[in-house]
């Protein structure tokens, strides 16, 4: 049988490491896919460098659009990154009849619908494993291996530089600025390193496997985002005090008003496996009906193991080229015209428990005042834990635990904390998941 003939649009990091794979496995991938898998144009910023590292049997060329265009080329593989013009040029492969694979978790969080639904109007495959998680296969489990269950929730830790500042800031005490400084050096963190800190990216990654968990279209815009750049070496102190680690979890969880759509540190008990994966390490657990807690765990970024997950989708797309395209897997894992309109739930909405660092005044009273606003509130405390006030200073750190409680009413509780004159500065609230079933 003819090779399938793939176009790479990018040969930087996830081009390079594809590229790498489909040679050194050449013999493997086919026996796999039934045929061979051919690199045979790649667009590049800079020829000279993909040159020097790659050879000259591809054809290298600066505009993508060649790429799109080629006669030669079965799968147009998208791993430039960023909206424009990756978004055009998909499009574009997508109306001619190319399949596509992607790792690009920003434009599918925010233009996936209209690239699925074009895809669906071609009877063509976008395929985007490597966009979440990089080498681990949550999407095919999400999408296939799971596919008995009603998904209950999803957690992940889905950002691997954030979660390689929190294993610094907790193992080393260090400060996030010395921890981000150093993610920088090592590489890890982008150079604009906003998407990563702020949960931008962690956000992207959710939106997609709550598509996929819950048959709905994806609602990035009404995620709730919430980095780590405010966490404080103290916090993560204390949280240990009480058993919990801190991550930056992605969660999405069916409610009975619609699915919770979020990222934000989040405090898990220090017994969950998810609570020991470091550094850059990801991991999602996923809890379904039928199955209980499945947990996946692996590298979520790099050249080889994002290659990987690129790879497994052209062996996909090669299996699956010639079928029906009405009895293919669906994109979003449910049928296209059998999409859920399940709402995403405010963040006001959410109930949860808590984790609250105040500031205080050390003289009598003061902890009453606080107790009677979590009460009034309906707020109750799990446990408590007060700091002796440093040499010479009048204030000291008081940590709350609360049992679960809607956003709103937490949100309310603080505003009078906060308002009270034995306080001072703002409260410090991190949200708390058993993660238990
Ligand atoms: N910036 C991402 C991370 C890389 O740190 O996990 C892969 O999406």
């Amino acid at each position: 049988m003819n090779p399938m003939r793939i176009g790479l649009l990018g040969l930087g990091t996830a081009g390079g490491g594809t590229y790498q794979i489909l040679l050194r496995n050449r013999e493997e991938i086919a026996r796999r896919a039934g045929r061979e898998i051919h690199v045979v144009t790649a667009a590049v910023r800079d020829l000279d460098k993909a040159k020097a590292k790659f050879g000259l049997d591809l054809r290298l060329t600066t505009n993508p659009e060649y790429v799109v265009d080629a006669p030669d080329v079965d799968i147009v593989v998208e791993l430039m990154g960023g909206i424009e013009p990756a978004r055009s040029l998909i499009l574009a492969a997508i109306r001619k009849g190319k399949h596509v694979v992607t790792a690009n978790k920003a434009l599918l969080a925010l233009h996936g619908n209209e690239i699925f639904s074009e895809a669906q109007k071609y009877g063509v495959m976008v395929a985007f494993e490597a966009a979440v998680a990089g080498g681990i296969p949550i999407i095919k489990a999400l999408r296939e291996g799971l596919t008995a269950n009603r998904i209950q929730w999803v957690a992940g830790i889905i950002n691997g530089t954030s979660n390689f500042i929190l294993t610094r800031m907790r193992d080393e005490g260090a400060s996030f600025a010395d921890a981000l400084a150093e993610a920088q050096k090592l590489g890890y963190a982008e150079a604009d390193p906003t998407f990563d800190i702020e949960g931008i990216d962690a956000a992207h990654k959710l939106t997609i496997m709550a598509a996929i968990a819950f048959g709905v279209p994806m609602k990035f815009d009404q995620a709730y985002t919430e980095g780590i750049s405010k966490l404080t070496a103290a916090d993560i102190q204390y949280a240990e005090e009480f058993g919990y680690r801190i991550k930056l979890l992605g969660i999405c969880r069916r409610t009975d008003h619609g699915f919770e759509l979020r990222v934000h540190p989040t405090l898990i008990p220090e017994r969950q496996l998810i609570a020991n994966v470091d550094g850059v390490m990801n991991a999602i657990l996923v809890r379904g009906d039928a199955v209980g807690s499945t947990l996946y765990y692996g590298a979520g970024a790099g050249a080889e193991p994002t290659g990987s997950a690129v790879v497994a989708d052209l062996v996909d797309v090669t299996r699956m080229h010639t079928a029906d395209p009405d009895h293919r897997v669906p994109h979003l894992a449910f049928q296209p015209d059998r999409l859920s309109d399940l709402n995403v739930v405010p963040i006001e909405g959410v109930v949860t428990s808590y984790y609250l660092r105040l500031r205080a005044l050390d003289r009598p009273g003061v902890l009453a005042d606080v107790t009677r606003i979590l009460a009034d509130n309906g707020i109750s405390i799990e446990a408590m834990l007060q700091r002796e006030p440093a040499e010479g200073e009048e204030q000291v750190d008081v940590i709350f635990l609360t049992h679960r409680t809607l956003e709103s009413s937490m949100n309310a509780a603080i505003a009078k904390i906060e308002a009270l004159t034995s306080i001072a500065g703002p409260a410090v609230r991190i949200r708390m998941e058993s993660l238990a079933s």
